[in-house]
């Protein structure tokens, strides 16, 4: 067994794991977060993306052990009920999902992109939530709350102060 120690949604979390398990795995059965979800558990479908160092990354493919040290941010790092986080806030209005399975993978994904470029054009939107498989939707009202999310920065930004 091995001892692991990560900063996760802020605040420290240790587990015992043996050298196999899964960050997706201690995510949900060790710290209680189940926000991040077990769909292929093989890195097709996105469901249990999070982000590590800033990073999205599958957490059924990246071992407990490796995030020892590090920083992680799961869909419960974003908001809650009490405070949604604008990501959240612009899906939830356009309803962009119906079983909502993806929803947690797929809003971190646009986190990261938005992160690392906050005005993505809508073929760049679509390459970053590549990997995040919705079986409901059809991505359109996905997209759409992306994009909605960026115009609306762009005019507070333009606006004169
Ligand atoms: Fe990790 Fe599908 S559960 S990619
Ligand atoms: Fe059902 Fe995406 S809303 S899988």
């Amino acid at each position: 067994m091995h001892q692991v120690e990560a900063t996760v949604n802020g605040a420290t979390r240790r587990a015992e794991v043996s050298p196999e398990t899964t960050l997706l795995s201690t995510l949900r059965d060790s710290w209680g977060l189940t926000g991040s979800k077990l769909g292929c558990d093989v890195g097709d479908c996105g469901a249990c993306t999070v982000l590590v160092d800033g990073l999205s990354v599958n957490s059924c493919l990246l071992l407990a052990v490796q995030v020892n040290g590090r920083e992680v941010v799961t869909i419960e790092g974003l908001g809650g009920f009490e405070y949604l986080h604008r990501l959240q806030t612009a899906f939830e209005r356009l309803s962009s999902f119906q079983c909502g399975f993806c929803a947690p993978g797929m809003i971190i994904s646009a986190k990261a992109l938005l992160d690392e470029n906050p005005a993505p054009t809508e073929p760049e939107i679509r390459e970053a939530l590549a990997g995040n498989l919705c079986r409901c939707t059809g991505y359109t009202k996905v997209i759409d709350a992306i994009t909605e999310i960026c115009r609306d920065r762009a005019v507070a930004v333009e606006a004169p102060a």
